[in-house]
Parts: C-alpha cells; structure tokens; sequence
C-alpha cells in the first residue's frame, strides 16, 4: 500500500475511533486494558470479577471484538467496552486525562522468524507510549507460551527506564482465567511477568 494512502486510513481510522468509541469512556478516569482480546474470555472474565473496574479490549479483528460483546452483552456486563483498533493507534487516540492501571498482553502473537520481530506488539516504543497514560505502580501483565518471545520481551523491560520487572511476591499475576490461546498452550507450558511503571 503507498504510504499516503496508509497514513490517510490512519487518520480515519483516529478519528472514527475519537468520534465513535472514546466517548463511552468520559468519565472512566482509571481503566484496565487488554492489547489483543481475541474473543475476550479473559477480559470478559476479569471484568465480572472486578465490577468497580473498567475494562477496555482492543483487538485488530472485527470479528472477536464482535463475539467478545456478544459475550458480554448476554451476560449484561456493564464494565466493559470493546473496540476494534490496532494498539499504537488506540493509544495515541486516547485522551491523557484516562489512566490504564492495568494492562493485559496475553499470548500475543510472537512472529517468530527474526526479520518480524518488529510486529510484535511489546517494543520499547509501546512502553513509551504507555508513560503519559500510567502512573508509578501502573503495571503491564505480560503471558506468553513462546520461549523466544518471553525474553525478548523482558530484555525490552529491562532496557527501559521507565518501567522494571516486579518479583511474583510484589506483583502476583492478578487473575487466573484461561484465554483461548493459554488452553491451547496447555500441554507446553508457559512463561509470565509483571512490569511495573517507575
Ligand atoms: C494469538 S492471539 C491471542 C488472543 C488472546 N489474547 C488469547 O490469549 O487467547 C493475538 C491477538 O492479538 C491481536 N493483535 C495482534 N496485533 C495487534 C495489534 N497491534 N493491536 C491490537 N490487536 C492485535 C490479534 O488479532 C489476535 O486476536
């Protein structure tokens, strides 16, 4: 795709996201976020345990964020929103008066031939952007089955000044729910930790 023409859908796509969703979300100062919901079991999950929570699920398919509030919309659920958005750009749109106190990056997708490395999701740039929209013990739940991913993704962490790896006694994995992608990675295992926002 030219250039041009992808900067242009971003800036449609910004401003039909600041039109059509980020007004749901006035007044909802303090948000927990999940990066690549798929079909939202998790979220859906975590938000019924945590009714005085507001959960955000972004997903770059139409089609599980569409299930994912089906879901929710049966179970009336009321704390949670769903919103097709690619990460980055759902970032920039958000309005920096909203806090992510928690934010949810479960068995994202690990490209794992080197030369993809840069479509991962969790990049030293992502906790850039994360700064202005957390605050000191905002913390970045990070789970992953793929061994590579896993320390590629705290090298990012520990590479960067603004967030720091948090011991399993600080920061206990907040709530165990299986996402599609941990059942499926029942029989090999996997891998998690906690960063925490200096
Ligand atoms: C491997 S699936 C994991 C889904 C779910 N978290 C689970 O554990 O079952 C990764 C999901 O992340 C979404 N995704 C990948 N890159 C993304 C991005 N840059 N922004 C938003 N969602 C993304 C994909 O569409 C996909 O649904």
């Amino acid at each position: 795709m030219p250039l041009d023409v992808y900067h242009s859908l971003c800036d449609q796509r910004l401003a039909d996201l600041r039109a059509d969703f980020l007004p749901r979300l006035e007044g909802m100062a303090k948000l927990t976020l999940e990066i690549g919901c798929g079909h939202g079991h998790y979220l859906s999950a975590y938000a019924a345990a945590h009714p005085t929570e507001f959960c955000v699920g972004i997903d770059l398919i139409a089609d599980r964020i569409y299930r994912a509030g089906r879901k929710t919309g049966r179970a009336r659920l009321d704390n949670v929103a769903w919103v097709q958005a690619e990460a980055t750009l759902f970032l920039d749109a958000l309005p920096r008066d909203h806090r992510l106190e928690r934010i949810f990056l479960l068995f994202s997708d690990p490209w794992p031939k080197r030369r993809h490395w840069k479509n991962r999701v969790l990049q030293s740039s992502l906790l850039d952007q994360l700064l202005p929209l957390t605050e000191p013990g905002s913390a970045l739940h990070f789970r992953t089955d793929h061994h590579e991913y896993f320390e590629y993704a705290q090298k990012i962490v520990f590479a960067h000044t603004g967030w720091r790896i948090a011991g399993a006694d600080e920061a206990p994995w907040p709530f165990e729910q299986p996402s599609v992608f941990q059942e499926r990675a029942a029989e090999i295992g996997y891998h998690s930790f906690t960063a925490l926002r200096r």
